[in-house]
């Protein structure tokens, strides 16, 4: 099926690939003409794993291109989805300008049946503005059907989300559009859920918000360990075997963080607001993430007291492990703390130091992991990277004044660390 994509950023671009792999003929456009023709150089503008040889190949069997003109995608394609991105405005709601002028061109160009599938996070009844502002601002009358179908991947295993999701929503009130949506999805070989469409917008909030507050349920187990000498993974692993339960997200540490989370619950607490229904639970959870990455910094007082002048070595600057997104990333957010309280930080990310030194430039780069120990008073885990785990620590540990490990994330072995001297902390033991 010819589908087009409008918006090639993350979502976009990695759901654009995915469905050319599975042999769709796919066109992503974006306004940004440098993007554009980077991605028609081959260049991915972030790191995601698979995803640049997977456009390479699809490139090369004619099934992917890229465009700028809102016109081709309408003219050439029978799908549209948009992925526009939905940031947040200050007050935590959604800010859904850049959905509205898609929404908007497509009207001007539209003169035979499209089906127009939103893929962007949205807040419930955005279909219902999308289906108005088209029909308001088509110069013809227009025959089109609006579609949600939110997406649910992960940053650092899109592909492997996408080419094997859990399920696939298909929010739409025509028979029509269910046909040509699920051919779309027939390569997938996945359970699909047909609803309508507002219940398709409120599952991916209604997810995300769950997936934030199973997290910080088990952070707060983690402070209840903490203060009663329990151990927050054998916790975990004892509540995990319960199949109801699950073991997945319910990895204590210092908080969810990165461009979906964070924007989700607020925007989700407003929705909910808006309704006339007060979300306590949502808040509770925000406030609770919050709390995590304070008690992490009260921790690191208690051992080294004042963190002027203090070298600080901290691993991991990206929001989570396998991405170089450093959007709202709590690692970040800590080093950004180290910093202003005068402290030296020296960090080292396998991905991520490009985006962490624009956006923090007093950080001092390390080209290996090792290095962040050199003089350092303490070492901070903060992302979730495997390959730390491998690191050398006992040459780590002759490099640092005191061997100190505070670990966010609960990554390393606390017996190994504790044999080979280290003091080591981590999150709920
Ligand atoms: C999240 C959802 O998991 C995806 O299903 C959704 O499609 C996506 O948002 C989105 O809305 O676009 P993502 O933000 O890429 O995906 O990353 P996650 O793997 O969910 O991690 C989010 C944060 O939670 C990270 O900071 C991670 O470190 C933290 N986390 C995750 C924990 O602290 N503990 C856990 O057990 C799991």
């Amino acid at each position: 099926m010819k589908i087009a994509i409008i918006g090639s950023g993350y979502v976009g671009l990695t759901t654009g690939a995915c469905f050319a792999e599975v042999g769709h003929e796919v066109l992503c456009v974006d306004n940004d003409q440098g993007k554009v023709k980077s991605l028609r150089e081959g260049l991915v503008p972030f790191y995601e794993p698979g995803l640049e040889a997977m456009i390479a190949r699809n490139v090369a069997a004619g099934r992917l291109r890229f465009g700028e003109s809102i016109a081709e995608a309408v003219e050439s394609s029978l799908a549209l989805f948009i992925a526009v991105p939905t940031p947040p405005r200050e007050d935590g709601s959604v800010d859904l300008h850049y959905v509205e002028k898609v929404a908007r061109e497509i009207a001007g160009v539209l003169h035979e049946y499209r089906v127009v599938v939103d893929k962007s996070t949205v807040p419930v009844r955005t279909g219902e503005k999308v289906a108005q502002t088209i029909e308001r601002y088509s110069k013809q009358k227009a025959d089109f059907d609006v579609v949600s179908n939110p997406e649910f991947l992960r940053e650092g295993s899109a592909i492997s989300d996408l080419m094997n999701p859990d399920r696939i929503v298909i929010g739409a009130s025509s028979e029509r559009a269910i046909a040509i949506m699920k051919e779309i999805y027939q390569p997938f070989r996945t359970p699909v859920l047909i609803t309508d469409v507002n219940s398709a917008e409120l599952i991916k909030h209604a997810s995300n918000s769950f997936l934030a507050v199973k997290i910080s349920y088990i952070n707060m187990i983690s402070q209840i360990c903490e203060a009663s000498k329990a151990d927050v993974l054998l916790v975990a692993e004892g509540m995990g075997l319960d199949r109801r339960i699950g073991r997945s997200f319910l990895q204590a540490g210092l908080g969810w963080g990165g461009s979906c989370f964070p924007k989700d619950v607020s925007a989700f607490i407003r929705i909910a607001e808006e309704l006339g229904c007060d979300f306590r639970l949502l808040k509770e959870a925000a406030s609770i993430n919050r709390q995590q990455r304070e008690r992490f910094l009260k921790k690191i007082r208690e051992e080294i007291w004042l963190l002027r002048d203090k070298t600080i070595g901290l691993l991991g600057l990206a929001f989570k492990n396998n991405t170089d997104d450093t959007r709202q990333s709590v690692a970040m957010a800590l080093a950004e703390n180290f910093i202003q309280e005068g402290a030296v930080v020296r960090a080292y990310d396998p991905k991520a130091m490009a985006k962490a030194k624009q956006a923090l430039p007093e950080l001092h780069l390390c080209s290996r992991g090792e290095e962040v120990a050199q003089g350092a008073d303490c070492v901070v885990v903060a992302t979730e990277w495997e390959e730390f785990r491998e690191l050398d620590w006992l040459s780590m540990k002759k490099r640092m004044v005191t061997p100190l490990v505070f670990d966010g994330r609960n990554l390393l072995d606390r017996e190994k660390m504790a044999a080979w001297g280290f003091t080591y902390r981590g999150i709920g033991r």
